[in-house]
């Protein structure tokens, strides 16, 4: 493929990138509910939302790294991109489990299991971001690989008015960027206290070192780190 090819390609992928992160404002993709209930104003602190929003934000946030701002206050360009990554891969993995949730919670234990890393990967092509997920209580284990930055917002997450809230820093060339994944009613079902015995039986199986169990509602269940290369 050309540059110009590929410069036309990243440009359309943005553009659709930042159609979905509209559409999910406003509530158009409806398996953000129920994921994002117990996260309170998580999802609303995205600086890709409202501009009244992103001021209220910022003004919260006080330090400009939080933001990836600049020292104007501007919200930096590169980590916005970041962000809008993180958003993405929220988006799609919680539209792959919402569909697969009505087979069942066994069923989609499976289907979480099978897919996730393909959806992940697709992300990471489409955003040019290294992205993943990780957790303090880890059910898989190929989540474990994650940057110092990610660990270190699972240590001490970044709050907004009580709530867990996306973080970014530009740092040289690159951009950071973490979104929380708050537990929410949804997510008890394989990740809370008391799991159905035939998810139980399933989970045990694939993970036996299993750690992401016994969360509550409201718990930070684990984030989505993204990064990126600015030039
Ligand atoms: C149907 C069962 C099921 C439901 C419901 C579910 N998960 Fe998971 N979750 C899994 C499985 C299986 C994995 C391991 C496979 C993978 O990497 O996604 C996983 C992995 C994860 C990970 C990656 C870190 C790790 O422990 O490996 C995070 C973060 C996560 N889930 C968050 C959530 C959140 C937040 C919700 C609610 C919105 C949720 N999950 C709902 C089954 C589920």
């Amino acid at each position: 493929m050309s540059a110009a090819a590929s410069r036309v390609r990243r440009a359309s992928g943005l553009a659709a990138l930042a159609a979905l992160a509209a559409s999910a404002a406003i509530g158009v993709v409806g398996c953000d509910e129920g994921a994002d209930d117990a996260g309170g104003t998580a999802a609303r602190e995205s600086p890709a939302r409202g501009s009244a929003e992103r001021e209220a934000a910022r003004e919260a946030t006080e330090t400009s790294a939080n933001r990836g701002a600049t020292a104007a206050g501007e919200p930096e360009p590169c980590a916005e991109r970041a962000l809008a990554a993180t958003d993405e891969l929220k988006r799609a993995l919680k539209t792959r489990l919402m569909a697969a949730m009505r087979e069942g919670p066994d069923a989609a234990v499976t289907v979480c299991a099978d897919e996730a890393e393909a959806i992940r990967a697709r992300v990471a092509e489409e955003t040019g971001a290294r992205i993943g997920r990780t957790s303090e209580g880890l059910r898989n284990p190929a989540n474990a690989a994650a940057p110092e930055w990610a660990r270190r917002y699972l240590a001490e997450p970044h709050r907004v008015d009580g709530a867990f809230a996306p973080w970014s820093e530009r740092v040289d060339g690159e951009a950071h960027a973490v979104a929380p994944l708050p537990t929410g009613g949804l997510c008890l079902t394989c990740h809370g206290a008391e799991v159905p015995p035939p998810v139980q039986a399933n989970l045990d199986e694939r993970y036996p070192e299993d750690r992401a169990t016994g969360f509550a509602e409201g718990d930070l269940r684990g984030v989505v780190w993204a990064a990126l290369d600015c030039e």
